[in-house]
């Protein structure tokens, strides 16, 4: 079988992450790359991989018409530019077999369905790439629970939740580039795999009816005098003008819609947690059963005392978004296959080989940034907000959260 060609756009954090879960795919060959800045050493990184020749095309329109699928890997702000341009690509004659795109699908929801709009003009597949739903872990533990799923009822209760320490590049920590804080950024990881664990065994992905969202937003670290200097030195950022959250926390309720049981995913992200570094904790709880899932419980902990730290390496090598580079330390060995990218990116191309949509496509990407962006409203309201009421749904279609119109002072407490 030829090797399906894969281009990405943007050269940065995740096209890294990604290069390295292609490696770990069979019959997938990174054929190229557009990105205004680090293309070659993504270029680089592919031939070290031995994965592709990652060729380095001047921009979407040339990629597209060379590779079978386009990832969509740049920032938020970027995504309906980009998305623009495939779809001209495609008008054109690029005989593309389908389009993934990273998390967030949107800013907000009516940038999500424009990029369902454009993706359905193109008649092509899509794929929505959120990693956490193709983790081992979490597929693992609902099919060792399937009997007792089937047995005692469906999951009741889910408790996910992703933190680290802060994002690596400037644009995530401005709310009007990314689309808000970190429930932006990884509320929405949290939301889809509560969800994707709620639904009974062998029903589809959003079969479970979302009915209230309930959240909160704050800040309670990076808008302390201590928090804003050092935002300040290391990322270029004032949040004294354009403070975005670094916590959210949340409960999303779902009602069965053929037992009428009601079961609740409760999130909780954070660019907070000074610990280690990144941490995924999952929970599940039904009748009798549960599982219990934690990122930083690693088989292999390295010790590295203070006489040996001068020789230490990048601690990045250990753990994403790792903070320290000596004492003992969490080394997670294989992360792009323990966040679920090997899997995100072997589903995607088993389906678009055969013509179809990934397990997740854009429309389920809408889906989980209106909850998101539910999640906001309801934050902003000090309330519960009925995703059942269509005035909700019409207020969700054009709602821009006030911290991502750049107005976070007024709903978070900055100490400046
Ligand atoms: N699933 C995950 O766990 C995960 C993790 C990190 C990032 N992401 C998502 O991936 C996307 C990229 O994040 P990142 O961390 O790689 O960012 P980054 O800042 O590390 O890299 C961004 C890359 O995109 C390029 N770029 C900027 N504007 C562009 C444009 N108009 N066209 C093409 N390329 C452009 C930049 O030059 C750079 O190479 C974001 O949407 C982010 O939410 C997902």
């Amino acid at each position: 079988m030829e090797p399906f060609k894969l281009g990405f756009i943007g050269a940065g954090f995740i096209s890294r992450f990604q290069a390295k879960a292609v490696a770990q795919v069979r019959g997938v060959e990174l054929a190229g790359v557009t990105a205004p800045e680090n293309a070659e050493s993504l270029q680089a990184l592919s031939l070290e991989l031995g994965i592709g020749p990652c060729t380095v095309y001047p921009n979407v329109r040339e990629l597209a018409k060379n590779v079978d699928a386009v990832c969509i890997f740049c920032p938020n702000f970027s995504r309906l530019e980009v998305m623009r341009e495939v779809a001209a690509a495609v008008k054109e004659g690029a005989a593309l077999k389908g389009i993934i795109v990273e998390k967030p699908l949107g800013r907000t929801v009516a940038e999500a369905r424009e990029l369902v709009n454009l993706a359905k003009e193109t008649g092509l597949p899509t794929a929505y790439f959120e990693n956490q739903i193709h983790m081992k872990a979490i597929n693992a533990a609902l099919s060792q629970l399937a009997p007792q799923q089937r047995n005692m009822g469906p999951l009741a209760l889910a408790r996910s939740s992703e933190e680290h320490a802060g994002p690596h590049s400037p644009w995530f920590w401005d709310p009007t580039k990314q689309g808000g804080g970190v429930l932006s950024d990884m509320g929405c990881h949290s939301i889809a795999v509560g969800w994707y664990v709620l639904n009974p065994v062998g029903k589809p992905v959003d079969f479970m009816q979302p009915i209230t969202v309930s959240a909160e937003t704050a800040l309670l670290k990076w808008g302390t005098p201590r928090g804003l200097k050092l935002l300040k030195e290391r990322m270029g950022v004032d949040y004294t003008q354009t403070p975005a959250e670094d916590f959210a926390t949340g409960i999303v309720s779902f009602r069965n819609p053929e037992s009428g049981q009601i079961a609740k995913a409760q999130f909780t992200n954070s660019w907070m947690y000074d610990k280690q570094g990144l941490r995924l904790t999952m929970d599940g709880l039904g009748q009798g059963y549960a599982f219990e899932m934690n990122t930083l419980v690693s088989s292999l902990n390295i010790f590295i005392g203070d006489e040996a730290a001068e020789a230490a390496a990048d601690s990045e090598t250990a753990l994403e978004k790792a903070t320290s580079s000596r004492g003992l330390l969490a080394v997670e060995p294989n992360e792009p296959d323990l966040y679920g990218y090997v899997d995100e990116i072997k589903d995607a191309v088993a389906a678009f080989r055969e013509g179809r949509d990934a397990l997740l496509n854009f429309e389920y990407g809408l889906q989980i940034t209106t909850l998101c962006q539910a999640a906001y409203l309801s934050a902003e309201r000090g309330t519960a907000v009925d995703l059942t009421d269509p005035e909700t749904q019409k207020t969700l279609e054009s709602y821009t959260s006030l911290i991502a119109q750049g107005r976070g002072r007024e709903v978070l407490h900055v100490m400046a």
